[in-house]
């Protein structure tokens, strides 16, 4: 927790994202299964700030509309067509600003001197394109800014590839921060500077709202630099400070889709580390991958090959792996979880499941039942106990406990036009082979044959039948398919079989009676 709460946090979303060449906002792209503008809002959120608001304009429906889904209390503000990150903060903050108003309005305050009424304190700024800046490092910064009753803090890092960054320019004697130059309006001298801007910065509200007041235009991009206020500000006799990052590759934006990877995998490390210092195996962290919001306890074992998305949960001694993947899956304690893809779904303690199933929506596995090889399961309800071990299909079905489903059982919940749900009850045993034509409900302890088409119910304890007796025509494949291997290899047995008969009609008496086992 910070020192004392910021009055708010501004986050910068309204850049066109070029780079990324996506019909994706940039800031809407995925990482960890979070949005990039999902991982600033939660940095955020670590503060505790009075306001968080950020600031939208390019594919604004859509950046606002994620915005309002995940953190409904935000407060959203449009930059109008003057481009530049200063103007940004410039249109966040008259929208903190017109909210400071509305809040003593709220409050029953009346007069003209609640229209002057203006945010103060401090305003942090960061941006919706730094997933690897976290509330840790937001909160060091704030903290940084409070102990030195600087105006402005901003953050820096110590790089070995500076292009493309704002270079903070310090004076040569007394070390303090003069300005920040960008990139496309440095000198040869400036552009050698190693010292970054990360574009995450403490303000003074009171001292910002006056800089920005003055930001011009003048520059290689036409555009309104939010970098001009440290200048402005240190020229008012302002204190500006800089907070080194103490991980350079924790301020790392995200332009293109190679630096979107790069903060995946380093994002990836953080997650993965934090979890075995937890107490979880992780057999090959470079091939496993957990979402930000993933769950797990100690004493999981995660095997090589492991992507964990969404909001999965896996719970002490099950072991996940190889080659699984898991989204919004709750594993149980002790379940084991191998070659298998999953989503939605619930495997409760001790089950068993794969290798090689497909657990679609709405799956719920007992405890200690099992899904095996080859089987696929959507919409289904398989109790304590129960067993689908191999090839089948478990669509739309409750299945109570102990009961087992023989190899290849198809729950056929579709008749092309509407899908039905079956039942079947505790303790039932179903024959390999099965179709279950749903809606069909098997009654507890009722056993079905082998290759049963189970059209009407089973009652309690009865054995379903359906296939009809078996016929053997003998000789057809001879007269039918004369001349074939088939054929041959028939005439061949049939031979061998009445040589066999003649060699033990001659020596009827001896003991060599029963040598074919017929008794
Ligand atoms: C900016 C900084 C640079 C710093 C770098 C760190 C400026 C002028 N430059 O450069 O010193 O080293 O970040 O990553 O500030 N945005 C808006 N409105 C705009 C333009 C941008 O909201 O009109 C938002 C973007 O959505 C993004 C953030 O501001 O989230 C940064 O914009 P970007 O264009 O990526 O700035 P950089 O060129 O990287
Ligand atoms: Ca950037």
């Amino acid at each position: 927790m910070s020192l004392t709460r910021p009055a708010a946090v501004m986050i910068l979303a309204a850049g066109a994202g070029t780079r990324m060449k996506s019909a994706t906002p940039k800031v809407l792209h995925p990482l960890a299964g979070r949005s990039l503008v999902g991982h600033a809002l939660t940095a955020a959120a670590a503060l505790d700030p009075h306001r968080v608001v950020v600031v939208v304009r390019h594919e604004r429906e859509r950046v606002a509309a994620h915005v309002e889904a995940i953190a409904p209390h935000v407060l959203l503000a449009d930059q109008d067509e003057i481009p530049g990150t200063g103007r940004a903060v410039y249109c966040g903050l008259s929208t903190l600003d017109a909210t400071a108003v509305a809040a003593r309005v709220a409050g029953g305050e009346v007069g003209a001197d609640v229209l002057d009424t203006q945010l103060d304190g401090a305003v942090v700024v960061t941006s919706g394109d730094v997933p690897l800046v976290d509330g840790e490092l937001l909160t060091a910064l704030a903290d940084a800014h409070v102990a030195t009753g600087a105006a402005v803090t901003v953050l820096t890092a110590q790089v070995e590839e500076p292009t493309g960054y704002g270079r903070i320019v310090r004076d040569a004697g007394t070390g303090e921060v003069v300005e920040i130059v960008e990139e496309k309006d440095a000198t040869e001298e400036q552009r050698a500077i190693t010292e970054i801007n990360a574009g995450i910065y403490v303000f003074d509200a009171a001292t910002l709202r006056g800089a920005l007041a003055r930001l011009g235009q003048d520059n290689a991009q036409g555009e309104m630099y939010l970098t001009d206020v440290i200048a402005i500000a240190r020229g008012d006799g302002g204190r500006v400070q800089a907070f080194v990052a103490p991980d350079a590759d924790a301020v790392e934006g995200v332009n293109d889709r190679v630096q979107l990877a790069a903060a995946g995998r380093r994002l990836n490390t953080r997650i993965v580390e934090r979890w075995m210092r937890e107490g979880v195996t992780v057999m090959d962290p470079e091939t496993t991958w957990i979402d930000a919001e993933v769950v797990l306890a100690p004493d999981v074992t995660l095997l090589p090959g492991v992507q964990l998305h969404g909001a999965t949960e896996v719970a002490s001694g099950a072991a996940v792996g190889p080659d699984t993947t898991l989204t919004d899956v709750s594993v149980g304690a002790g379940a084991t979880v191998t070659r298998t893809h999953g989503s939605r779904a619930v495997i409760e303690a001790g089950a068993t499941v794969g290798p090689f199933s497909f657990l679609r929506p709405g799956t719920h596995l007992g405890a200690d039942g099992k899904i095996g090889a080859f089987v696929e399961t959507k919409n289904s309800t398989i109790g304590a106990h129960s067993k689908v071990p191999h090839l089948s299909y478990v669509g739309d079905a409750t299945v109570g406990e102990h009961s087992n489903v023989g190899a290849g059982t198809i729950f056929v919940n579709y008749d092309g036009v509407t899908k039905s749900h079956s039942t079947v009850g505790d303790h039932v045993r179903i024959g390999s082979d099965n179709a279950l034509i749903a809606p069909v409900t098997i009654g507890d302890g009722a056993y079905t044959g082998a290759g049963t088409v189970v059209r009407r119910d089973v009652s309690p304890g009865a054995l379903a039948l359906s296939a009809g007796p078996q016929q053997n025509v003998d000789g057809w494949v001879q007269r039918r398919r004369p001349g074939t291997p088939s054929a041959a290899a028939a005439e061949r047995a049939e031979q061998a079989r009445a040589d066999g008969d003649a060699l033990s009609s001659d020596t009827q008496a001896g003991p060599a009676a029963n040598s074919r086992g017929d008794a």
